[in-house]
């Protein structure tokens, strides 16, 4: 047989073997991450035990690129007593994260949910003192953002200080109760201190309510006035195939844009249910299936909420959905306990969703 190349084909043959062996591995398919490389970065919020199934690990290094801890960085969990800290859980997510050239989002600094029992009592008296209260703030972000510094691109310093009545600004939290609005203002400075070079943002959920977006606006605005490094808002995103509208996510992106900070998409998924703000027990009437139709409403509404994302690409600076896949989800048990939910972009097996489709594909 002659070679088309004057080659003896035994020749030709080591050759395309030769090439064939020299082609580069199939490259890993295309993530999250890498399809909003020119928009912003991908996260997801991670427990410690996730890390332990290597199903998860491989999900999230495919898809993602910034890390949140769901619990294990919050004031409970990591500060159970006045001199214990149980540091275990969340240096084991900043070691993942570390080793995997993740970038790390802290979570969160204050808030009055998950709060420890002992930060608000003092001796005999149930009600701590405003000046041993902010001792505390400052003694606990001392410890845990000092812990952390250089490896926590950004902090939620603050979480949820906005009240969602209409006729009250501040939640009536016992942070509020016992220090006004100061505690805000220290919790930012205190997070300053003790990590100097990491984003501190002030997150809060339902902020598509203009009511709630308006007194969001005008606290970051005045504070910043007076000082406050506050560097960027989180927008949890805790949201329904039932809302927000377009508009109404629109409208709130364009006037939190207006304060010149960043934009954070700090807690995403998307619910199948109409959004109920109280705890109740499951109704027979409570159909927790995962119908056709509901996983259109759920293609739509991810499709409109990226396609917005992307049109404010200048403003939102990360985007993280609050667990990884519909696995396993807080909303689960939340408002109904027991009560599935489907809310994120990859199924019980860790498999795409159409959904994902929807937000890939642009
Ligand atoms: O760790 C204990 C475990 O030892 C105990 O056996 C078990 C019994 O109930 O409770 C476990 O703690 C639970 C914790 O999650 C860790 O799983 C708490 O009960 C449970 O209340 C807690 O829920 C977390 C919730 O915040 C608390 O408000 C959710 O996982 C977490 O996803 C959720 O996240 C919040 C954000 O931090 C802030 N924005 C709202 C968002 C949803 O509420």
């Amino acid at each position: 047989m002659k070679s088309t190349l004057n080659l003896p084909p035994i020749l030709l043959i080591l050759a395309i073997l030769g090439l064939w062996h020299c082609q580069p591995e199939k490259q890993p398919e295309k993530g999250l991450k890498d399809y909003y490389q020119a928009y912003f970065p991908m996260g997801v919020a991670v427990s410690p035990y996730s890390l332990d199934d290597s199903a998860t690990v491989k999900l999230i290094l495919s898809q993602f690129s910034s890390l949140t801890a769901e619990n294990a960085m919050k004031m409970g969990p990591i500060h159970p007593h006045q001199d214990t800290f149980r540091w275990e859980p969340a240096d084991k997510i900043v070691a993942f994260a570390e080793q995997h050239g993740l970038k790390l989002r802290g979570h969160t600094l204050c808030w009055h949910s998950q709060a420890p029992d002992w930060m608000f009592v003092e001796g005999d008296s149930q009600r701590v003192s405003k000046d041993t209260l902010l001792a505390r703030l400052e003694n606990h972000i001392a410890a845990v953002a000092g812990r952390y510094s250089g490896k926590i691109y950004a902090w939620d310093v603050v979480n949820e200080a906005i009240s969602d009545a209409p006729d009250e600004f501040y939640r009536n939290s016992i942070w509020y109760e016992v220090c006004g609005e100061e505690y805000i203002a220290k919790a930012f400075e205190y997070a300053r201190k003790y990590d100097p070079a990491a984003k501190l943002i002030y997150n809060d959920y339902n902020v598509f309510d203009s009511a709630k977006c308006e007194k969001i606006y005008q606290m970051v605005k005045s504070m910043r006035e007076k000082g406050v490094p506050i560097d960027g808002v989180g927008l949890q995103g805790h949201w329904s195939v039932y809302g927000p509208s377009e508009d109404q996510l629109r409208r709130t992106l364009d006037r939190l844009s207006g304060l010149g900070v960043e934009l954070q998409i700090t807690e995403l998924d998307i619910s199948i249910y109409q959004k109920e703000g109280t705890r109740r027990e499951k109704r027979d009437t409570d159909i927790d299936v995962f119908t056709p139709e509901l996983g259109q409403r759920q293609i739509d509404t991810y499709d409109m909420i990226f396609r917005v994302f992307r049109d404010y690409k200048d403003a939102i600076t990360s985007v993280t959905f609050w667990n990884i896949s519909d696995k396993h989800s807080w909303l689960d048990n939340f408002p109904v306990r027991g009560r599935k939910d489907y809310p994120l972009l990859f199924d019980q097996d860790h498999q795409p969703k159409k959904a994902y489709n929807a937000v890939v594909n642009f």
